[in-house]
């Protein structure tokens, strides 16, 4: 397939300048071409070319106003002006309002043509640096496991130990204790780390469409299959699939998932053909398993099978040394995110945050630190936790007011009192039964899955 050519955008009044251009340089780019500062916008918008050749003196817009209008679309678009004699005060000014370059006429097109390619080739590294900066941040969010009490340490020790292999990991523990760094840890510590890393929540996805989620289904296989999809499975090949909240996993689909662990084949739903994966597992479940295989919730053997490794997360409040150090990290974490600036918490919020029991985990702590940071004070957050300790109601969620006044829709208005209502409550009785799911969902009768799918909708705890 023919490579796709760079587009160009020339604006200029003189049609003999993009024709000139067009003449020399069609060849290796795509030349586009405007008459005046309106039109050039316009296809900007709407060609998106990566480089613009701009004059500065034309009738109508002026170079200069049309530079920065391009600024603003917030666009990887590089300009390079075009200016005539005696314009040196323009050239100055385009500079500063974000012009790459600026070229005089009349030019030369092999000058021009340099000028392009050192432009567009500084673009480019500047979008991998971002591109690599943006990744290394995303990945330094999510591997850090701070802790260094015994247990922490003897778990970081097994998931360096286990990383490179082939063992299916199963990660226990309550909410908010660090399941998901872990499998992720485990998938970055390993030969896989360019590979996908492919999260599946089996509690979230409706049961019904948990199969065609994670096996994918042949165009017909049934109503609303309109074409062809593959699943969770195959988009993990060669990287890693971490099953989420397994113990939730109908007992149906268990012996399938026993299928893929065994054999790493499995077929689409409606499918005939055997497809093969060469995907990592990882499972965390903050259930109790044992229970579950009591009650025949859960196989057998799948259980066995999923035990190969287990990494059991302490909840916090077994670890209350370390609650100085996560602490410690979460305000550095968020002063430097939200700009803020570092203020260390005086040591009687410390012990009064180190004798707290967390009923959220590292989960709760982080989102209060955060909170710390953001109101920029020590006292609202302490107020909360001493109305949690004294296990009174839990506050209720403020319901912002100033912008719901502004709008004088009845659905609007009624939806999102509703919705803050739906949030207090459910707050509430996390809060009531130590977020423990199970019995929250009963509290506030609703189904287990309806509350989790509210809890992540709310971004409750978050
Ligand atoms: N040891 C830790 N060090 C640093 N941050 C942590 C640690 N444990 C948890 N966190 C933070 O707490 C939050 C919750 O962690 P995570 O999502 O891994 O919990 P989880 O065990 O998967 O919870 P759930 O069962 O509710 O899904 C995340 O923002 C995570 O970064
Ligand atoms: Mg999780």
């Amino acid at each position: 397939m023919e490579k796709e050519k760079i587009k160009i955008l020339v604006i200029d009044d003189d049609p003999k300048v993009s024709w000139i251009l067009s003449e020399g340089l069609g060849d290796s780019y795509d030349i586009l071409s405007a008459k005046d500062g309106l039109e050039g916008l316009q296809m900007v918008s709407k060609a998106r070319p990566e480089l613009v050749l701009l004059d500065i003196k034309m009738p109508g817009m002026e170079g200069l106003e049309v530079l920065e209008k391009i600024k603003s679309m917030n666009r990887p678009t590089e300009v390079i002006m075009l200016s005539g004699h005696g314009e040196t005060k323009n050239v100055v000014e385009s500079i500063k309002r974000g012009a790459s370059e600026f070229i005089n006429k009349p030019f030369d097109v092999k000058e021009v043509e340099l000028h392009i390619q050192s432009v567009l080739e500084k673009n480019r590294l500047k979008q991998e640096l971002d591109h690599l900066r943006s990744e290394l941040k995303a990945k330094s969010q999510h591997e850090e496991l701070i802790g260094d009490c015994l247990s922490m340490l003897q778990i970081k020790a097994v998931i360096e130990q286990v990383a490179d292999s082939e063992l299916t990991v199963l990660i226990r523990g309550e909410s908010g204790t660090g399941k998901e760094i872990v499998a992720r840890m485990l998938h970055t510590l390993s030969a896989r780390k360019n590979g996908p890393f492919v999260k599946v929540n089996c509690a979230a996805i409706p049961r019904e469409l948990l199969e065609a989620e994670l096996f994918g289904y042949e165009k017909g296989a049934f109503t609303g299959a309109h074409k062809t999809k593959p699943g969770r499975f195959e988009m993990a090949n060669k990287g890693t699939i971490f099953l989420d909240e397994i113990g939730d996993m109908p007992l149906e689909l268990q012996s399938k998932l026993l299928q893929v662990l065994e054999q790493y084949e499995f077929m689409r739903v409606g499918g005939i053909k055997t497809i093969k994966v060469d995907t990592r597992i990882v499972c965390a479940t903050n259930r109790d398993l044992e229970k579950a295989l009591k009650e025949g919730t859960i196989r057998e053997d799948l259980f066995y099978r999923l035990n190969e490794v287990t990494l059991n997360l302490p909840p916090l409040r077994e670890r209350r040394e370390d609650i100085p150090l996560l602490i410690e990290h979460f305000l550095q974490k968020y002063t430097r995110l939200y700009n803020k600036k570092y203020h260390p918490l005086s040591s009687s919020t410390i012990e009064l945050l180190q004798n707290f029991d967390w009923p959220g985990n590292v989960r709760q702590l982080e989102n209060i630190i955060k909170q710390m940071v953001v109101r920029e004070d020590e006292k609202v957050v302490l107020d909360t936790i001493k109305r949690h300790s004294a296990d009174s109601t839990s506050p209720r969620i403020s319901t912002d007011s100033a912008s719901q006044m502004d709008s004088f829709s009845l659905k609007k208005r009624v939806g999102s009192a509703v919705a803050a209502e739906e949030k207090a409550l459910i707050t509430q009785a996390l809060n009531k039964t130590n977020w423990n799911r199970r019995k929250a969902a009963k509290l506030l009768e609703i189904s287990y899955r309806s509350l989790l799918y509210k809890i992540k909708e709310y971004q409750i705890g978050q």
